[in-house]
């Protein structure tokens, strides 16, 4: 699982509860360690997560960018992904979770199985999130 401080991070957070609930096994890595791990980040797992915010006019964060370039040219088949974006949607609805559709885009060039349809999250998770987290993250263990 890939993600950010700030809001996004605390969605990881709360991602990596609910999974831990279903008894899967969580490794969860931020963007700082995406350099040392960007090849293999996914390679023993069986569940792509990535959470990340958008910048600048719907871009991927800078320190996402090698990360998610080299994303879309990895075989991730056989594996299932899903993508939680958090955006604002008052301040960018033109742009709104562009990243997090990016994101989606590369795991269906890498062949791998979408578990869930990407979730937007308008800036921190708020109750009603956390329950679309939660029924995120049963549908991607039990697809
Ligand atoms: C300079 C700047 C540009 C932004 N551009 C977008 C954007 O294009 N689309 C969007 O949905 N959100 C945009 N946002 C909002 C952030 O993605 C949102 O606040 C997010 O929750 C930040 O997450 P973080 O706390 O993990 O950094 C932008 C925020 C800033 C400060």
């Amino acid at each position: 699982m890939r993600c950010h401080d700030g809001d996004t991070e605390k969605i990881s957070e709360i991602l990596e509860g609910k999974f831990q609930n279903q008894g899967v096994e969580v490794i969860r890595m931020g963007t700082d360690d995406a350099e040392d791990a960007d090849e293999e980040a996914f390679t023993g797992t069986d569940i792509c997560v990535i959470a990340t915010y958008t910048y600048n006019n719907g871009e991927v964060p800078a320190n996402f960018v090698y990360f998610e370039e080299n994303l879309r040219k990895q075989n991730l088949k056989g594996k299932v992904y899903g993508v939680v974006g958090s955006g604002d949607k008052g301040y960018h609805s033109d742009t709104y979770c562009f990243a997090a559709e990016t994101f989606n885009e590369d795991f269906q060039q890498a062949g791998t199985k979408k578990g869930h349809d990407v979730l937007k999250i308008d800036n921190k998770a708020d109750e009603k999130d956390k329950e679309a987290l939660k029924e995120f993250v049963s549908s991607l263990t039990n697809a």
